[in-house]
């Protein structure tokens, strides 16, 4: 019997978060690997806020997804055919596979080859892959934290949000989250040891960050733009680094946004603001991947999953982020690699 290839294609071009009737499941033959190509069985499949940009018409960091292709996203899975020197069948691999079930790859979209068996498999699309990378890079080359300073991430709850916060306090900083609704405001105090947690929802949100911010921020990752951005660059200090790393409050960029003018602030405390874009890293992963591990592995570095099931669950999974369902890294499980390993899969 042919085995068949599941597929989610972008067929609809979304003005602003890509909603479930932007994509459709479409099944086509799984196709043979050619000379210097292998064939990745994805078990699991990303679930990116960034998806979002990838899925615009407008080109922005990497070029849009053209309509009728598989959205583009990363995956983790398992090789089950090859004809490439560099790739074995059974070898673990996260990349850019897109959201489909099986990937023909050159090996030029690879990110990360695991090695080890320590770390269950979706971690490398979370805490140990583009979110946890993106937290480490992000904090620490722009951010430069040092031992004592007051360090503030929005998303807190989320799956770069809460590395940040605990990467920062093992640099020994104070931290502070801010995150919606009361059940991840808590997540972030009770389990990912922040010392201070703000729901952004509830009222008197900014008078609460006064608060909180007293002894002022010396490094604000912001993975939100908007509100909570407006409210927080009050309060930063002399020197303070503002990493832009992403802008999840902002809906649509047509029309442009209109917010505070910044320029004032950041010359009166001689603060700093930069983009960070953790591809700009790729050549420096697998350091990133090697520390999380550790501290994974000696539980200072706590994370949360969310696993969606099945790829029907894919089409609706980016706009969810952007209603902020999810409680910690979403990821969509298509199979078990023990089922790929038994051939069922
Ligand atoms: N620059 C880079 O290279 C890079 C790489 C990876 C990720 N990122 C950025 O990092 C951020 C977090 O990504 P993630 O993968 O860890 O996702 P995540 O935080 O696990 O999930 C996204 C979260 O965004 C928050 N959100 C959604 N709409 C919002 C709104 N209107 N206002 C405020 N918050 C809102 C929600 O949290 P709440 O319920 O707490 O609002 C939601 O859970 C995103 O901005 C993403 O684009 C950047």
């Amino acid at each position: 019997m042919t085995m068949m290839n599941q597929r989610v294609l972008l067929t609809a071009r979304p003005s602003g978060i890509p909603q479930a009737e932007h994509f459709t499941i479409a099944t086509a033959p799984v196709p043979e690997p050619g000379d210097g190509e292998f064939l990745v069985r994805n078990c699991y499949l990303g679930v990116e806020p960034a998806q979002r940009g990838w899925a615009s018409a407008v080109a922005n960091y990497s070029q849009p997804v053209p309509l009728g292709s598989p959205m583009r996203g990363f995956g983790a899975g398992v090789v089950i055919a090859s004809r490439h020197e560099d790739a074995k069948v059974g070898d673990r691999l996260v990349g850019l596979f897109g959201w489909q079930s099986h990937a023909l790859s050159r090996g030029d979209d690879v990110i990360n080859r695991i090695e080890g068996r320590e770390h269950k498999l979706s971690a490398y699309l979370g805490v140990l892959g583009i979110s946890g990378i993106t937290a480490y890079f992000g904090l620490l080359d722009i951010g430069r934290p040092k031992a004592g300073e007051t360090v503030l991430v929005s998303t807190a709850a989320g799956a770069v949000g809460s590395a940040v916060g605990q990467i920062a306090r093992l640099k020994g900083c104070r931290t502070i989250g801010i995150a919606g609704g009361p059940v991840k405001a808590a997540i972030c105090r009770d389990e990912f040891r922040f010392d201070e947690a703000l729901d952004y929802k509830a009222a008197g949100f900014e008078e609460r960050l006064a608060a909180a911010c007293g002894a002022g921020v010396d490094v604000y990752y912001d993975n939100t733009s908007g509100r909570i951005s407006d409210a927080v660059l009050a309060h930063l200090n002399v020197g303070a680094r503002v990493v832009i790393c992403g802008t999840a409050s902002v809906a649509s960029w047509d029309p442009w946004p209109q917010g505070p003018r910044v320029e004032r602030r950041l010359l009166v405390k001689r603060a700093s603001m930069a983009g960070f874009l953790v591809t700009d890293y790729a050549a420096r992963y697998a350091e990133a991947i090697a520390q999380l591990s550790r501290w994974v592995a000696s539980g200072e570095l706590r994370y949360r999953e969310e696993v969606l099931d099945g790829i029907e669950s894919a089409p609706d999974a980016i706009a969810g982020l952007y209603r902020g369902e999810n409680l910690g890294r979403r990821v969509i499980r298509l199979c078990d690699e023990s089922e790929v390993a038994a051939g069922r899969a």
